[in-house]
């Protein structure tokens, strides 16, 4: 089982090395993408002009934009709630950016109570996610947004 909690520790660590978010969220990619197993794709889409922009991220070469309330990504902003998807080919709109897709978990990330972007994690694997994956990066997000708002505060 992933160790989430420790995953949160490493990613202050991280934040503390240099909080902009550029190497920040490139290294927690990395971390998620070589942590958590079984995994085809771990990455950010951040909300930039009304519109999702794909952010750093570990896997394929991905979509580089997504409208608010399209596919699974668009929906876990326009819904503001934690998307776990068992069978991406059953949820309706689903955006394949990776054919090796077939679970997901995306997680909404906030900033002074607005959604800035969402983390989005996929899966080869049916069913792959469990409540614990869920709420273990939901952990992971609740410490990005934290970071997020010290280092804004001190710009
Ligand atoms: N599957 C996502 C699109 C992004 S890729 O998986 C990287 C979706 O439907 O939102």
């Amino acid at each position: 089982m992933t160790d989430y909690k420790m995953m949160a520790e490493q990613v202050k660590t991280l934040a503390e090395t240099d909080p902009w978010w550029v190497p920040m969220l490139s290294n927690i990619s990395s971390l998620i993408y070589n942590t958590v197993p079984d995994l085809n794709w771990a990455g950010f889409y951040l909300i930039n002009n009304g519109k999702l922009v794909v952010g750093p991220f570990q896997g394929k070469l991905a979509c580089i934009h997504i409208e608010v309330g399209k596919g699974v990504c668009g929906t876990a902003v326009a819904t503001n709630k934690l998307q776990k998807v068992d069978n991406v080919h059953e949820f309706a709109g689903h955006i394949a950016c990776d054919a090796a897709s077939n679970s997901e978990i995306v997680v909404p990330i906030h900033y002074e109570g607005k959604t800035v972007g969402v983390l989005d994690v996929d899966s080869p694997t049916l069913n792959r996610f469990t409540d614990e994956d869920a709420s273990g990066l939901q952990e992971v997000v609740r410490t990005i947004e934290q970071v997020i708002s010290w280092t804004c505060a001190r710009a």
